[in-house]
This record gives structure tokens, sequence and C-alpha cells, in this order.
């Protein structure tokens, strides 16, 4: 079960009609991100996916992604102790990047990552705000198998039950603080 410390925390998180198009719920972070209690409360609920029996952190790096992703995972690497690595949308890395594309219900969007950002063999814990269709989440998951890392987890806020984010996924284990 939540705590409930925990569960007030999730509460903050808004149902916003009809954004970005109509029929589409949006789930608007903002109030909780607000509050400096309830989003302590919540990083270290994510960070927990990232730790073992003993408390201390069992992964390398927290990756990211872009832009909701970059909140959450920052403070969660911070909990950890670990780094952070951001995964982006495309042309905002400069360097040599990796790139996995995925499609979307009309057309297809792009996720890229540096190449030389994570060793092969690093333990990532990856965060983000929600799970809806686990495409961001599989193709971030791509980059850091595509780098010869592993990925321990995925950490959000909410998955979206409705849909088949989690069958996206794949073998990824995933930590949703909420179902909905
Ligand atoms: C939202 C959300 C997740 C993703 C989930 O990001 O923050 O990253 O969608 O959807 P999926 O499971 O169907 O991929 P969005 O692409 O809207 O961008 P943002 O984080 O920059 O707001
Ligand atoms: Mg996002």
């Amino acid at each position: 079960a939540t705590p409930p410390d925990l569960s007030d925390a999730l509460d903050l998180v808004r149902d916003v009609a009809d954004f970005p198009k109509p029929g589409v719920t949006f789930k608007d972070i903002s109030p909780l991100l607000a509050e400096p209690t309830a989003l302590g409360r919540v990083v270290e609920a994510l960070a927990a996916a990232g730790r073992g029996p003993d408390g201390a952190a069992a992964v390398d790096t927290v990756v990211g992604m872009e832009s909701r992703g970059f909140i959450f995972g920052a403070p969660v690497a911070l909990a950890l102790g670990v780094g952070f690595v951001p995964v982006r949308k495309p042309g905002k890395l400069p360097g040599e990047t990796r790139s996995v594309s995925y499609d979307l219900e009309y057309g297809s969007e792009t996720l890229e990552i540096l190449v030389d950002a994570l060793a092969p063999g690093e333990r990532v814990l990856l965060v983000d705000d929600v799970l809806a269709t686990g495409g961001t989440a599989r193709a971030t998951a791509d980059l850091v198998e595509q780098a010869g890392a592993s990925v321990h987890a995925l950490a959000v806020l909410l998955e979206l039950s409705f849909l088949p984010g989690r069958a996206t996924l794949g073998d990824v284990p995933l930590t949703a603080l909420r179902t909905v």
C-alpha cells in the first residue's frame, strides 16, 4: 500500500481535461513541484527503486528523459549519490550521439544520448513522470542497452494502466508510485 504521506503528495498531480488535445487528460505535475515536502517524498520514493536491500544505491547512473524526466531524475540521482545523464529530443546534445526513433499515433519521435555518456556494464535507473504507451521509456531503454549498459528499472510517478506501457517495456522492471 502507498504510505499516506506519499499518497497525499501524489494527490497534488492535477488532471487537466482535453489537453493538449480533445479527449486527452493531461497529468500536470506543477502543483506537486510547488510543494517541497511533497516533492521530497516523491523523489525519495522514486530513488528507492534504485536501492538494494541494504538501502545503498544499486545503480551507477540515473537517466532521465527530456523534459519532465529531468525534473525528477536529477534529484533522484543526488539522493542515490550517483550521476545523472540526460536523454534528449533531437539536436540538443553537443557531440556524437546515438538515436532511437519510435512511432507515435501520428508520426514519430526521436530521442538521443551522447555516445560516451554511459560505460559498458553500468547499471542504470530510468526516471520519468508518466508511463503511458511506453514509447518514451522503451526507446530510452534501447539507448541504454545499445551503449552496453543495463537497465535496472524504470521509476515513474504514474502508470496509465489503460495504455500498454507495461507490455511495451518488455523485461524492464517497473516501479510506479501510483497506477491509474
Ligand atoms: C510525456 C511524459 C512521458 C511520456 C509518456 O512526455 O512526460 O515522458 O509523455 O508517454 P509514452 O509512455 O506514451 O511515451 P512528452 O513527450 O509529452 O514531453 P515532455 O516530458 O517534454 O513534456
Ligand atoms: Mg516526458
